[in-house]
């Protein structure tokens, strides 16, 4: 028998959250469900994992996660109501609670999604995104399990974006004098999804999560990813050297408008100056794919969620106490050198159940890719 996870019934924050259960476990944490009996109302609270308190680096990627979300307000970003730390010391995030599921989970369920649902789906994850984007945030994790679908107040699938675990401030958006701790040579992220620049360990902006995007909107077309690959490390090369599989070749029994896998193609063209500028402009292109009953402007910013209050004073409970909020103003990104130094990598089929999750990859990897590269090359000239 799994013993029973130690956070099921617990109070947390002085009696203000009722942890009830699981709804969602990752590499970095796990997400419960709770209840906040003063305000008559569920929410979701992400913990960082117990064992993992002691990673600085990865203390700091919750923190910065918890940060980057709480400056969005967009109604397409999952709201952050609370963050801080419990008097053991795991950090928290409490947001709003979404009845639904995720992307991945729908498509696993449903099978593959019609043109008129997915692309509603993905207008409003870009409108999301462009926020975070404007506020030099990078997404850097966008995959099919990062976005929630809810049928909230009347409406069907309005999509929230999840789980900033690995957003990134970009330089530009640095206050002066701070130090920008480059992560070149890195590699991280889920490998279905990474970016060719993400694959090599260069420097991200936005149009890596657009490349992202690309292939979440083609996973929910066809419920296959635009490259054949039997690991993760195969998906990391062919993102690098390989032309995705076209659109309106991948299903023999189903077409898609003409022009949809053209579109498509131009977010995920290898070189990122190829690619959409915007997740705006991308949303454009795909809004001539949308019913006519989608409204182009919906849902309308008005609905934006207010700025978010942050976790005040400290205050006692039994058991488990919180610190006033102690995430600093403008920590710096997670050190690269302290990222996890293995990895697991399983092995894949091209269809969902996906086999990985947000991987940390060493630099290995673009090593690899790099060999790869130069092969090609070789055999080129
Ligand atoms: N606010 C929420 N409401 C309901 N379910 C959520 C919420 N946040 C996360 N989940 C569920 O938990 C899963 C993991 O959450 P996520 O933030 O992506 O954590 P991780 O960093 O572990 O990937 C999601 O795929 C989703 O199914
Ligand atoms: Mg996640």
């Amino acid at each position: 028998m799994r013993p029973k996870d130690p956070y099921i019934g617990r109070e947390i924050l002085s009696g203000q959250f009722r942890i009830l259960q699981k709804i969602g476990t990752g590499g970095m944490g796990s997400v419960y469900k709770a209840l906040q009996p003063d305000m008559n109302r569920m929410v979701a609270v992400k913990i960082l994992h117990a064992k993992l308190k002691a990673r600085k680096d990865l203390v700091a990627r919750f923190r910065r996660e918890a940060r980057a979300m709480s400056h969005l307000t967009h109604p397409n970003t999952v709201k952050v109501l609370l963050y801080g730390e419990l008097e053991e010391g795991e950090l928290y995030i409490v947001m709003e609670y979404l009845d639904g599921r995720n992307l991945n989970q729908v498509v696993r369920r449903d099978g593959p999604l019609s043109v008129e649902r997915a692309i509603p789906i993905l207008i409003q994850v870009c409108g999301a995104l462009e926020e975070a984007h404007q506020q030099g945030i990078v997404h850097r994790d966008l995959k099919p399990e990062n976005i929630f679908l809810t049928n909230s107040a009347g409406m069907q699938d309005y999509a929230k974006v999840l789980d900033f675990g690995l957003a990134k401030v970009t330089e530009r958006e640095l206050r002066p004098g701070s130090i920008m701790l480059t992560q070149e040579g890195m590699v991280f992220g889920t490998p279905e999804f990474m970016s060719p620049e993400q694959a090599q360990g260069q420097t991200l902006d936005r149009r890596s999560d657009i490349y992202s995007l690309a292939i979440i909107l083609y996973e929910a077309l066809t419920g296959k990813l635009p490259f054949d690959a039997r690991s993760s490390m195969e998906y990391i090369q062919l993102h690098v050297m390989s032309p995705p599989i076209p659109l309106d070749q991948r299903l023999a029994d189903k077409t898609f408008p003409t022009g949809l896998g053209d579109v498509i193609a131009h977010a995920m063209a290898k070189d990122p100056n190829d690619r959409f500028t915007s997740t705006a402009e991308f949303a454009e292109a795909l809004r001539t794919y949308a019913p006519s009953s989608f409204m182009p402007d919906w849902p309308p910013m008005a609905y934006a969620s207010q700025p978010i209050p942050l976790a005040s004073g400290p205050v006692s409970a039994p058991g488990a106490t919180v610190r006033p909020d102690r995430i600093p103003a403008d920590e710096p990104s997670a050190p690269a050198a302290n990222l996890p130094t293995s990895v697991e990598v399983p092995h894949s089929h091209a269809v969902p159940p996906r086999m990985t999750s947000t991987l940390v990859v060493v630099a290995t990897v673009s090593v690899i890719a790099g060999i790869l590269l130069a092969v090609l090359a070789i055999k080129v000239f």
